[in-house]
């Protein structure tokens, strides 16, 4: 490994080699480089036709990406990005690759009731108006801040009709019971997905304490979300860090506490770049169900993501 690496707190460079003992030393090195700056259509402001002659007109350097549809790498800077009008107007919306999974994950159609249970800054929000800008979308978010720029990032995107709140996501469970279609579950988490050496207020404050806090506040969100869906909805979990803590214990946990009422549902993610859950951490061996889960293994253009789609059977 090079040396830089060892700028990251060492604790979790152990562990990451317990997580992924085989290639421990080439995941570390996207530790190293800052990936490129990626960003995805609106479909609710424009086509993909449009969008490229947009793009070319105003001298915008990019790749077109085939999976995610409608993704693209920018070849050029992001300051010169943010001054062009499909920028300004909100025609596309600058996005990592592998936040742009749960979303697609969750499938969402026009006429769905869809709650973000935790929305800011709201690429996932603007992403499920962009593929369902007739559906009912409810985005909560609990810190003030965050909340502002989430409104913000909605009125530059168009997304007038979703509606906010800002309060704790803990309180959907009595407030909206067995209301939603589909949820998203993007969840707090300790961010090991985007720890950069280059940036150490990205992994300063990691410490294992913070990945068993994240876990015990992950738990009460999940729990919170399952009643607030309706039997057959469907519920997608994500996170952008490593820690089975934050998991494929979250979901195993998960499973155990809402068995028969609740199944896991297979993703369709190239696996080229994810592989399925951990099937054992420490002395746990977590139920074979979680086969079904999948963990984005990070490289030069995906940050590290852990996505589960579950489906409620019952009430
Ligand atoms: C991983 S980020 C969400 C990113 C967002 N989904 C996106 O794609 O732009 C988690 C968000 O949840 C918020 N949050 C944390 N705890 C919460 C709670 N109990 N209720 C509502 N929001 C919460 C955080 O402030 C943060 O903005």
């Amino acid at each position: 490994m090079r040396e830089a690496i060892y700028k990251l707190p060492q604790e979790f460079l152990h562990k990451l080699k317990k997580i992924y003992p085989h290639d421990c030393s080439r995941i570390a090195t996207t530790f190293l480089t800052k990936r490129s700056t990626t960003f995805r259509i609106n479909y609710a402001k424009t086509d993909l036709n449009s969008l490229r002659k947009a793009l070319q007109n105003q001298r915008v350097k990019f790749k077109e990406l085939s999976f995610p549809q409608g993704a693209f790498i920018l070849k050029g800077s992001l300051r010169d990005l943010q001054k062009t009008e499909v920028y300004q107007q909100g025609q596309i919306f600058v996005q990592g690759l592998s936040s742009m999974l749960p979303v697609l994950a969750l499938s969402p159609e026009n006429g769905e009731n869809i709650l973000d249970l935790c929305a800011a800054p709201g690429a996932k929000t603007t992403q499920i108006f962009s593929l369902a800008p007739e559906s009912k979308i409810l985005a909560i978010e609990k810190i003030r801040t965050r909340y502002y720029k989430l409104l913000a990032n909605l009125k530059v995107q168009g997304a007038d009709s979703v509606k906010v709140m800002l309060i704790d996501s803990i309180w959907v469970r009595k407030k909206f019971p067995e209301q939603f279609d589909k949820i998203l579950a993007d969840v707090p988490c300790s961010c090991e997905g985007r720890f950069l050496v280059s940036d150490p207020k990205t992994f300063k404050f990691w410490k294992q304490k913070k990945v068993k806090e994240m876990a015990h506040k992950q738990k009460k969100l999940l729990h919170s979300a399952f009643f607030a869906l309706k039997e057959g909805g469907i519920m997608v979990y994500s996170t952008c860090t490593f820690s089975p803590e934050e998991n494929e214990e979250i979901i195993d946990w998960f499973l155990n506490k809402f068995k028969d009422k609740a199944e896991l549902m297979p993703l369709d993610i190239p696996s080229s770049f994810s592989r399925p859950a951990l099937a054992r951490w420490k002395e746990k061996k977590f139920s074979s169900d979680l086969r079904l889960t999948r963990r984005i293994i990070p490289n030069d253009l995906m940050g590290g993501f852990f996505i589960a789609k579950i489906r409620k059977i019952s009430v």
